[in-house]
């Protein structure tokens, strides 16, 4: 593997102390990523039923997992006793290309946790996209969350640089937000992805169901409905009676993940990865944070992007 990865065209990060990120089927991946998605390529195979959580990094994706993870078990434990008040969202449901054999595991024992990914479409596996014409049929169903590109900046700023022990002073956001509009990033371009699963969604709209972070944060208790509608475990007229749709609202809320002991001072460990701070994954949640970093200069060259490569195409970002 390592003499594979010399072999991808590579860009050396210099607002990230050197980071090295390598272009994979026209993805920038770091080499975990890289490594992860080469794997998961030769040897997933999806089950017609799965459900997949997809999602760029700092889309809201440790939301979606907790809010999928709750709908999903809530007859198995009540809120009280919720796996999620003890572990990261990431720990329980794994990400396709870091935690494989955890996956697989899943898939084995059929406890119908969704797989968690931030591949891009094309690059996914052939068993989740195979057409329905062709020999192998997948119905597999994708949720997608996507949010505001300008504050998918700053997040992702904040995460890598400190992921890499990096102070805000020795880091610049210019530079990031430059590279990040060169669709150099980890798993970017941002464009590409959301496209990706927007295109592919056209021929088939019936498996992709796309979230977005801010409509979920104004109303929460419709898309959550959504979510756990598409992903066939929809509320009963006595849940939504008994509340439980607040109540899992409640417990994946940002309030209450960010100051679990787990999420203070937690890591999440996957298989050959390093450790990441649990606490990395929650900054602030705020919608239009951006306002704090942004120049006119960079909305001007961020609204710009934004025209040429999402006009036309319906989504809104
Ligand atoms: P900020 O950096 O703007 O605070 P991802 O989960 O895809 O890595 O995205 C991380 C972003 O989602 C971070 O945004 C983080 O604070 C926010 N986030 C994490 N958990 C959340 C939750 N339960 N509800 C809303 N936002 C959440």
């Amino acid at each position: 593997m390592e003499e594979i990865l010399k072999t991808f065209p590579q860009h050396v990060c210099s607002w990230l102390k050197g980071a090295i990120v390598y272009k994979y089927q026209d993805v920038w991946l770091n080499e975990v990523f890289l490594k992860g998605t080469i794997l998961a390529q030769q040897r997933f195979k999806a089950h017609p039923n799965d459900v997949f959580l997809c999602s760029f990094p700092k889309g809201g994706t440790t939301w979606l997992k907790a809010l999928a993870f709750a709908i999903i078990t809530r007859e198995t434990f009540d809120i009280s006793t919720n796996p999620l008040l003890t572990n990261s969202p990431h720990d329980c449901i794994p990400f396709l290309e870091k935690e494989l054999a955890k996956v697989e595991e899943n898939q084995k024992n059929s406890c119908s946790l969704p797989i968690a990914t931030h591949m891009h479409y094309h690059c996914l596996p052939d068993s989740v996209i195979t057409s329905p014409d062709s020999v192998v049929t997948s119905n597999c169903k994708i949720v997608y969350i996507y949010r505001n590109m300008k504050d998918v900046i700053v997040s992702y700023y904040h995460f890598v640089r400190k992921l890499n022990k990096i102070p805000m002073e020795n880091a610049s956001f210019e530079e990031a937000l430059d590279e990040f509009c060169q669709g150099i990033s980890s798993c970017g371009s941002y464009w590409d992805h959301i496209l990706g699963y927007w295109k592919a969604s056209l021929s088939r709209p019936e498996r992709f169901l796309f979230l977005k972070y801010e409509d979920m944060k104004n109303d929460p208790t419709s898309n959550v409905k959504r979510l756990a509608e598409f992903i066939g475990r929809p509320f009963t007229i006595e849940e939504e009676k008994a509340n439980v749709i607040e109540k899992i609202i409640r417990l994946c809320s940002f309030e209450n993940l960010s100051n679990l002991d787990v999420n203070k001072s937690g890591k999440h460990h996957p298989e050959e990865c390093i450790a990441i701070e649990n606490r990395l994954f929650f900054r602030k949640a705020k919608d239009g944070d951006w306002k704090n970093y942004f120049t006119l200069e960079m909305i001007e060259k961020v609204d710009k992007l934004i025209d040429e490569k999402f006009g036309g195409t319906g989504l809104v970002l």
